[in-house]
């Protein structure tokens, strides 16, 4: 069991290894069905985070910022991942290096990835595809400007913020820097 393990995770690093190299893609071993299913997975998970974008930079600055707030930007994202997820038959979660909630800190084979995009800041996706021919898909979540209202400075966090996540990770980001990343794990059928 140990071994048959160890020869998974071995799989599992080359592939990870081929997709860093610009000829070579891990992609070039999916079947058709397959590319297909992570294709349309990559533009829905690229469509949530324009759409968290576009939410958070219709912040008016001007106004308090309030569980109310976090309830028209952030928390829209998660809601459509789950609802999407469900139709698809697909395991998802939001994962990053710094999070606020303790559900969203990556687990130890998540974290290869992370280290990996926030290394190479254009790489987009990471794929690993398992001996039975599973996918784990990996996409990258950026910051922009107007994350910084509820992931910026410490000090500065809106007051609902500090109260409900007292062992929050997730501030102290820049425009530009690797937020977190989207997981999706595609079964085999
Ligand atoms: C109005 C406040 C607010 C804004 C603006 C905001 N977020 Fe968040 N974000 C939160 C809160 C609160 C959570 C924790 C949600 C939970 O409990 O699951 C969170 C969680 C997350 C997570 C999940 C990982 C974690 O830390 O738990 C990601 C990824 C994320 N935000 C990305 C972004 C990005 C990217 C932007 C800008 C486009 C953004 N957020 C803008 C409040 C905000």
């Amino acid at each position: 069991m140990v071994l048959c393990r160890l020869g998974l995770r071995l799989v599992v690093n080359i592939v990870i290894l081929a997709s860093f190299s610009p000829v070579a893609s891990a992609q070039s071993e999916l079947n058709p069905l397959q590319k297909a299913k992570l294709d349309k997975a990559m533009a829905k998970l690229s469509e949530l985070s324009q759409m968290r974008e576009n939410l958070a930079a219709s912040i008016d600055p001007k106004q308090e910022i309030t569980q109310q707030t976090f309830a028209q930007t952030c928390m829209p994202v998660g809601k459509a991942l789950k609802a999407w997820s469900k139709s698809q038959g697909y395991q998802v979660k939001q994962i990053s290096e710094k999070y606020r909630n303790s559900a969203h800190k990556p687990a130890a084979q998540d974290i290869d990835a992370l280290k990996a995009f926030a290394k190479q800041q254009d790489k987009r996706t990471i794929t690993k595809i398992a001996n039975d021919g599973s996918i784990t898909l990996y996409q990258r979540i950026n910051t922009v400007t107007s994350c910084l209202h509820c992931h910026g400075e410490k000090d500065k966090r809106p007051q609902f913020i500090k109260d409900t996540y007292p062992h929050d990770k997730a501030f102290g980001f820049e425009p530009g820097q690797l937020r977190g990343a989207f997981v999706v794990s595609i079964p085999t059928r």
